[in-house]
Order: C-alpha cells, then sequence, then structure tokens
C-alpha cells in the first residue's frame, strides 16, 4: 500500500491513532500483520469512497467534538414501516418529525432480515441490503441527506454479534466450507457447548432457552446465544471484525450518524466465563471508536449495555482512550418504573445519586420506553437494605404494571415469563403503563387526569437527567398497547410486539386539539423540550445533586450552570404533596412563569415543578 498516496487528512488521523490501533489490533490477532495491512487498506478505501458532504459534517463535528453534548439533541426511535410504511414515508413525513422537536432520529433495524426469523430486524441476512419492502440503500442515503439539510442526526443499529442464518457467510457454513464456519462458532458435538452452558446465562430462557442450535445440514452445534436463527459471531478471527468493520463504515458512508452497538458486551466469548464483557469486548469497541475517529469523524457509537451500573460504564472508556460516545441510563430507566408502582423515591434517589458522581464527560441517552422490554435490573443491594426480597419484588412490579394490583391502572404484559428463575421482564406503551388506557376505558376523567400528569411527569424527570433525550415514537400522543400482534403467528410468541405498533395517523392529527389526550401530551413534552433547550441549567455539563424532600414520595433533583439554578421536584404519589424549599432566594415556576409565594411547594398527584432561581 503506498501510503505517500494517501490524501492528508486521511493520513494525518491515521497516524494519530496508528500506534494504539496496531497494538490492540496485533494482541488481539496474535501479530497477523497481513489482516492488520488488509484492515488498514480498507479503512483508506472506506474514507475515499465517503460522499464529499459527509466529509464536511466530519470536518465540522472534529472541530467541535462536543456537538452532542450540553442540551440541544432530542431524539425519537421509531420502527420505519410502523411510522410510514417505508424509508420514502419517513422522509415525507419530516415535518411531523421535526414538529415533534426532534433532531435525533433512531431508524430501529431495517437491513435484510427473514421474516418470520428476524427478531424484529435483529437477524440480518445482508448487511449491504435495505429490507425491500422498506426500500432501498438510495432511499436510506436519500433520507439521511434530508435529515442533514434540517439538522437531524441519524441512529441505526449495526447488529454486530450475530448474523441471520440465512447470511452468506452461514449459508457457506452450513453447506460445509470451513472458512466460513471459522466465522461462526461451531462444534463438532455437545461436549463443549455443554461445558458453556454451564457458566453462560440464557437471554430468552422462555422463547429461546439454551445457547446452542443444531445444525442438520453441516451435522454440528453451532452458537445462538439469542434465537437459533441468530448466529454468533467469532470476532476471534481478524476477517470477521475487518469484514463487520466495513459493514459499518458502509452505513456511515450512506449517512448514517450514529450506531448503535446492539448486544456489543456479548461480542467475545471464552469457555468458563459468563461471555459478557469481556476485556477483548473492550479492545474491539475502542478499535472501532479509533476507525470512527480516522474515517468518519462525525460519527458516534451508542452502545447498548443493558447491564448494571458497574458494568455500563467501563463502555465509556478513558478520557484518554474513549470507546462509546453515548450509553443507555438503563437502570435509571428500569428504577424510573420501579418507582411508578412503589411510589416509594429512595431507589431511584440512591440510583440518581450514583449517577451524579459519574464525570461529566460521559453522555447518557436517557429513555422512557424503548422497543424492548423493561428488565428489572435494579441495585438488589440497596433493596434488601430497605428490606425487600429481589423474587418477590420483581413479582410485585410485574403484578402492579400489568394492573394486578390493588389500585393500577397499568396495562403491561409480561416478557420472557421463566417460572423457574422468576425473572419476567415487562412491556407495554409509556401511556397504557402510566394509566391512560385504563382510565379511558373507564371513562373516569379524574384517573385520566392524573395518568396524563404521570406520563408528562415521567417525561419531565427524564429532560431533567443529564444526557440526551429519547422518546419512542407514538408517545408523544400517548400512544396505547397494540393487542393486534396476538393473532399474529410470527409475532404473538413475543410480547415485545405489545409496543411496537403502527403510528394512528387519526390520532397525530387530534395533537392539535385543545382537550383531546394526545394534544395534551403532545403539548406539554413540546413545552418540556422547549424550556430544556433555553435554559442553561439543563446543560450536561451542570452540577447536579439531589434536594432533601423529607418525603419518600418526592424526589428532588437540584441543577446548576453558569449562573443559572433550577429545582425540580417529582411526586410519585396519587395525592398531592408538598414540599420545603432548602433556600428562600425566590423561585419561578418555569410552567406557569409565576412566582413561588412561599416557602415551600405543592405538588399535584403526580405531577412535577420545575423552579428557577431568580
Ligand atoms: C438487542 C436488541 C433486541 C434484540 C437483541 C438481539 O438487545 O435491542 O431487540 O432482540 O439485541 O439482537
Amino acid at each position: 500500500m503506498d501510503r505517500m498516496k494517501w490524501k492528508d487528512e486521511f493520513s494525518r488521523r491515521f497516524h494519530r491513532h496508528e500506534d494504539e490501533l496496531k497494538w490492540l489490533y496485533c494482541e488481539l490477532y496474535g501479530n497477523d500483520m497481513g489482516a492488520f495491512d488488509y484492515f488498514s487498506g480498507m479503512l483508506y478505501r472506506s474514507w475515499s469512497e465517503r460522499p464529499e458532504e459527509l466529509k464536511e459534517i466530519d470536518r465540522a463535528r472534529e472541530a467541535f467534538p462536543e456537538w452532542y453534548k450540553g442540551h440541544t439533541l432530542i431524539g425519537m426511535l421509531m420502527y420505519v414501516n410502523a411510522f410510514a410504511g417505508n424509508l420514502d414515508g419517513v422522509r415525507s413525513n419530516l415535518d411531523y418529525i421535526e414538529d415533534c422537536g426532534v433532531n435525533y432520529l433512531h431508524l430501529m433495524p431495517l437491513l435484510e432480515s427473514p421474516e418470520g426469523r428476524s427478531d424484529g430486524g435483529y437477524a440480518v441476512s445482508d448487511f449491504r441490503k435495505v429490507q425491500p419492502q422498506l426500500g432501498t440503500m438510495e432511499d436510506l442515503s436519500r433520507l439521511t441527506a434530508e435529515c442533514h439539510k434540517r439538522g437531524i442526526s441519524v441512529c441505526l443499529d449495526f447488529v454486530m454479534n450475530h448474523t441471520s442464518e440465512d447470511h452468506e457467510w452461514a449459508k457457506r457454513a452450513r453447506a460445509g466450507e470451513k472458512e466460513y464456519q471459522d466465522r461462526y462458532f461451531f462444534y463438532d458435538n455437545w461436549d463443549i457447548p455443554n461445558e458453556f452452558e454451564k457458566t453462560v446465562p440464557q437471554v430468552f430462557p422462555v422463547t429461546a432457552p439454551g445457547n446452542f442450535t443444531w445444525c442438520d445440514e453441516a451435522k454440528k452445534v453451532v452458537m445462538t446465544t439469542f434465537y437459533p436463527y441468530q448466529w454468533d459471531l467469532n470476532y476471534a478471527n481478524p476477517v470477521v471484525f475487518n469484514d463487520m468493520t466495513d459493514n459499518m463504515l458502509n452505513l456511515c458512508n450512506n449517512g448514517v450518524d450514529i450506531i448503535r452497538l446492539d448486544a456489543v458486551p456479548y461480542i467475545w466469548k471464552e469457555l468458563g466465563t459468563n461471555c459478557r464483557n469481556l476485556k477483548q469486548v473492550h479492545s474491539l469497541v475502542r478499535m472501532m471508536r479509533i476507525v470512527c475517529e480516522i474515517v468518519c469523524p462525525g460519527t458516534l457509537l451508542l452502545g447498548e449495555v443493558v447491564m448494571e451500573p458497574s458494568k455500563v460504564v467501563p463502555y465509556f472508556g478513558t478520557v484518554d482512550k474513549p470507546e462509546c460516545h453515548l450509553l443507555y441510563n438503563v437502570t435509571t430507566m428500569a428504577s424510573i418504573w420501579h418507582t411508578v408502582a412503589t411510589r416509594d423515591v429512595r431507589l431511584l434517589s440512591h440510583q440518581m445519586e450514583q449517577v451524579f458522581v459519574l464525570p461529566k464527560e460521559y453522555t447518557f441517552l436517557n429513555y422512557l420506553r424503548c422497543h424492548d422490554d423493561i428488565g428489572w435490573g435494579l441495585d438488589y443491594d440497596f433493596l434488601h437494605y430497605l428490606g425487600q426480597d429481589e423474587a418477590m419484588h420483581k413479582k410485585f412490579l410485574n403484578d402492579y404494571l400489568t394492573g394486578n394490583w390493588y389500585g393500577s391502572l397499568s396495562k403491561g404484559e409480561l416478557y420472557n415469563n421463566d417460572p423457574r428463575l422468576k425473572d419476567a421482564r415487562l412491556c407495554g406503551t409509556t401511556a397504557s403503563l402510566c394509566g391512560i388506557e385504563a382510565a379511558r376505558q373507564m371513562k373516569d376523567t379524574k384517573a385520566l387526569e392524573t395518568a396524563i400528569r404521570l406520563d408528562v411527569m415521567l417525561h419531565a424527570l427524564m429532560f431533567t437527567i443529564s444526557g440526551v433525550p429519547v422518546l419512542y415514537s407514538g408517545d408523544e400522543i400517548a400512544q396505547e398497547n397494540d393487542y393486534s400482534y396476538h393473532d399474529n403467528p410470527l409475532r404473538c410468541e413475543d410480547s415485545r410486539y405489545l409496543h411496537r405498533g403502527d403510528l394512528n395517523w387519526d390520532n397525530v392529527k387530534k395533537r392539535k386539539g385543545h382537550r383531546t389526550v394526545e394534544g395534551k401530551v403532545f403539548r406539554s413534552i413540546k413545552k418540556l423540550e422547549e424550556i430544556w433547550a433555553k435554559d442553561l441549567a439543563f446543560d450536561s455539563c451542570a452540577d447536579t445533586w439531589l434536594l432533601k424532600t423529607s418525603n419518600n414520595h418526592v424526589m428532588g433533583i437540584g441543577r446548576y450552570y453558569k449562573g443559572e439554578k433550577v429545582l425540580a421536584y417529582f411526586n410519585f404519589s396519587d395525592t398531592s404533596q408538598q414540599v420545603w424549599l432548602t433556600d428562600s432566594i425566590g423561585y419561578r415556576d418555569m410552567w406557569t412563569g409565576k412566582m413561588v409565594q412561599n416557602s415551600y411547594v405543592d405538588i399535584e398527584p403526580c405531577g412535577f415543578r420545575w423552579l428557577k432561581a431568580k
């Protein structure tokens, strides 16, 4: 390879990282310099093929690497088909997305994936081809280009842990080609798989038990951590890392700004371990970060690490050697729903304290709901201290949020209910979990008002936590559960489809109505967004701390940045609560614009207050 020919920009970026990249690569791949040369050449080719408009964006973001921090990005997560049928449909509805105040659009997996064996698009059979019913790669590029014109960044999943069993590599492996079997984990018999099973937990214990599947054509056993049709890739083989990185860069060159690293903790396997978060995973992610900084520095990596906090935070890497730009604030999300059920803020306050002490460089993606279930990954040590037993507590949460508890209007459904492990998870839309669906059915106006207030309060909380808030499409108009999946044989086993319904465009129109539920929720979320975007105290660099409320129903958060101070209170009980302000410097209610007259504030049932210091 003639490095002299490399353009200045590429070589400047490459040389900045070369030592570290080579070191990490050689350490992982036994000094395979042939593979490293191929890898570097592939990076150069990807950079050369990168469209000039995207290189312009790279340059601007490289000059201002903090571009995604502060309080500017507001995201929305959606299925292309559920939102508008196909990619062109999304493009023609960008006005609505802008109306929602969103400038970061996460499109759920849209690459080719076999019908009925797709895990919602998470079993990719061709990383270079869009699902025909959604459009083409060109449609994707046209959409990302239009988004960029409007200042919207686009996020896409990079499903890197596995391929579909219909992927070309899998087909060739099944036909007996050793070179392709080496891209996966193939075993002649069950001896080693059985050894793995002793230490590796199960992801889908009910819908897809076990971590291996018999492949009859190859007469071998193949590793399938998720569904049997999702074959785990073997990243100990450098060809896999090279080709998958190439696939990722191809997405970036089609205009994807944010790469969601799907199921990233799982990408390295080793016998005798739980095959999660192994140190080699961090080497791979660090290399992917370097790759992006060389080829497409405008790109962000969003790690999907649905684990306890001590496992999540290392994926940020260090300040000198960063890994992911963004990570899901998953424990906070689960703790929020715990608090909805218990109306007791002690666990959530404790969780927030853990988040508040983290370095401000760490940027979390904050969310209430996404396409997946809610797993009860809570801080059980702390709950034990409050006298709670883990299994009983999970049962209570699931009972409450499925409406099987006195006073609960939640309408969730269980997910992967494994009676043996007593570890069911939970599905449902924000609105239905908050009680909007049940209150409407009961025509109970008062209950409906409280449910709407709860929905809005939870969104206010999401905006109060530092980071990037991401809405789940439909939540902006309080969309309810979709039960139609029960009658669909391809979906009925997977209750996550409960909250993956089509956007109801008739209800979208109702957002303009003053008295409609859609209008009330839509306008409130928009107002939250506007206040959040305007006030410096919501900057991700702000100091944040817990406010003492002496009330287990009310959580208080303080924020301060560059002279601007905000106090935020969230009442999780269904009765009014009062909290005393900690000082008397004078506060204005940011929602009503009115000055607070007393040294205490009242908070409506399931309501919140945002108070701005004078
Ligand atoms: C991630 C996705 C989930 C999918 C899994 C397997 O966890 O969020 O929906 O089932 O990966 O790809």
